[in-house]
């Protein structure tokens, strides 16, 4: 099925883009698309029709619309965990059945989207109350997908957070917690244990470091903690009353976890209207993916282009770069969802990946990464495929000068990635210096920009949770699509478990409790070094 796709890549790699734009007027126009009001570019790839159109052949291999269905359906696609992929329920507003087994998800779905929002608006008009009155303060205390999209949402819709303060943890390390806790006043705090299981070390270990902090103060701890989990048994054991313990079920997986119950804090900061704001934004999206035409298919096209760049042309990495101070947790967002789901060396059958797995996922906002890593990008002998993104207005309608100024770069960096700068204009700009002989020559190559390098540019209107619903849709369902064409099981991720099981075992050894015995040499060396504190 790779065979075309491989041949066009050989053929193609060396592609002049600026050429393709030569050739076709029309290149913007027939290589951009639009779902709703989001404009997705990628005429600046090397891409043509004819790549397209054997990109287009690779889902079509799969049988990407019986997949697709098979996950909206309900049928257990994450076939090693034996789960139902369902996050997409999580957003469907219109509460339309969605089957599992035979019994409709969504009455206690939209229950549990009820039940958030009396507590969200408790806490945001103060009619709860802890020991001290209204709550000032919510640390949600959680890890990877129990932690990224709300740390990442909450961030990327700042002018909407009116409500209480929400701040996160998340690192086992006790440096986090103790400076999240540090200046916070336990009586008037609210505790969020978010954790699916409620059984991650780091999650409950900090848990229980805020449980203790808030006990020297406040005397029914219980009754200032909630728990976002699927996990009630291990709530109840936490004194947590049913009535602040939001569950959802095991076909939520953590990385796709925020528009359910994970995504609470976001709800508290933002407020119950703008959380369905941002839920309508997904399901819009979903739609799309659901009902446009593959060629027009947003997701789909931007899964396609990935894996052009990566599996086709073999570039390894991805650059995220929003041009949106406020989605600047958005890159470490997705490098979760997209290398904890499409990072696997095997297929759904268990046999090995016939082409390498997802793209190492990195990147920052501009137009700070401009001033650190784009050097790389520009100059680097490595390609590294580039995903900008902007919105074309901004919140600080006083401060429109800047946005002109953030948008300029944007597009500034994409036309330099494609058009670079030649050894002739470079030689022309050094003469003009005052450059000549070897001289000249050394100070103009240094100078060349080689131009012809790959970016895609995603527009939005404004960042508004509407906009922010549909850009993280987009996203999932780009991972999907991967995925699928990958012939992997993007929902499980038992590449995290090795590590997490050395690290109990690690545990007693660091305390001096066990010997070293059956550890690697570096392993035992390092361990002896910190014992003896060097
Ligand atoms: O790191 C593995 C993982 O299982 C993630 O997939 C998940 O988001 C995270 O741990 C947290 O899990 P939980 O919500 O159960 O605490």
């Amino acid at each position: 099925m790779w065979e075309q796709v491989s041949s066009l890549a050989d053929e193609l790699r060396d592609r002049s883009i600026l050429d393709l734009f030569a050739q076709d007027p029309d290149r913007f126009s027939r290589f951009s698309v639009r779902a709703d009001d989001l404009l997705f570019d990628f005429s600046k790839t090397s891409i043509d029709q004819q790549v397209l159109t054997a990109l287009i052949a690779l889902t079509e291999a799969v049988d990407l619309p019986a997949k697709r269905a098979a996950m909206f359906t309900g049928e257990k696609i994450n076939e090693t965990e034996g789960r139902a992929v369902l996050h997409t329920a999580l957003r469907n507003l219109d509460g339309t059945p969605v089957m599992v087994d035979g019994h409709d998800v969504m009455p206690e779905v939209l229950d549990t989207l009820d039940r958030m929002e009396a507590f969200a608006t408790a806490l945001r008009d103060g009619s709860f109350t802890g020991q001290g009155g209204a709550i000032t303060d919510v640390v949600n205390i959680g890890i990877g997908g129990s932690d990224l999209g709300p740390v990442m949402a909450n961030l990327a819709l700042a002018p909407y957070c009116d409500g209480p303060r929400v701040h996160f943890v998340s690192n086992v390390d006790g440096a986090h917690v103790h400076d999240v806790l540090a200046g916070l006043n336990p009586e008037t705090t609210l505790v969020i244990v978010a954790s699916k299981t409620l059984t991650t070390i780091e999650t409950m270990t900090n848990a229980e470091t805020a449980r203790k902090w808030m006990a020297a103060k406040v005397s029914d701890t219980g009754a200032q903690f909630a728990a976002l989990s699927s996990n009630a048994a291990g709530a109840a054991e936490w004194g947590i009353a049913p009535d602040r313990v939001f569950g959802f079920q095991d076909w939520v997986g953590g990385r796709y976890s925020m528009w359910g119950p994970i995504g609470l804090p976001i709800m508290i900061a933002v407020g119950p209207e703008n959380f369905r704001a941002f839920l309508s934004g997904a399901q819009a999206m979903d739609k799309h993916f659901r009902d446009a035409p593959v060629e027009e298919n947003l997701p789909v096209l931007l899964a396609l282009v990935g894996i052009w760049h990566n599996q086709g042309l073999g570039h390894a990495t991805r650059a995220v770069l929003p041009y949106e101070q406020r989605l600047l947790r958005l890159p470490a967002y997705l490098q979760q969802l997209e290398m904890e789901s499409n990072g696997k060396r095997v297929s759904m059958d268990g046999g090995p990946l016939p082409v390498d797995s997802g793209p190492i996922v990195w990147g920052e906002p501009g137009t700070n990464g401009q001033h650190a890593f784009y050097q790389l990008i520009h100059q680097g002998t490595r390609i590294v495929p580039c995903e900008f993104m902007a919105g074309i207005e901004g919140h600080e309608p006083d401060l429109a000068h800047q946005h002109d100024l953030l948008l300029a770069n944007c597009l500034a960096q994409s036309e330099a990635l494609l058009t670079g700068r030649s050894l002739e204009e470079a030689t022309g700009l050094m003469e003009q210096a005052g450059f000549e002989g070897d001289e000249l020559a050394r100070q103009a190559a240094h100078r060349v920009f080689p131009g012809n390098r790959p970016s895609t540019t995603l527009l939005y209107p404004k960042l508004t949770p509407f906009v922010l619903g549909q850009i993280v849709a987009l996203y999932e369902h780009r991972v999907f699509v991967e995925g699928v064409v990958l012939g992997i099981n993007s929902f499980d991720q038992w590449g995290v478990e090795l590590g997490k099981e050395l690290a109990k075992t690690l545990t007693p050894i660091l305390a001096g409790e066990q010997g070293t015995e059956g550890k690697d040499g570096s392993t035992a060396g390092l361990i002896a070094a910190i014992r003896a504190g060097t």
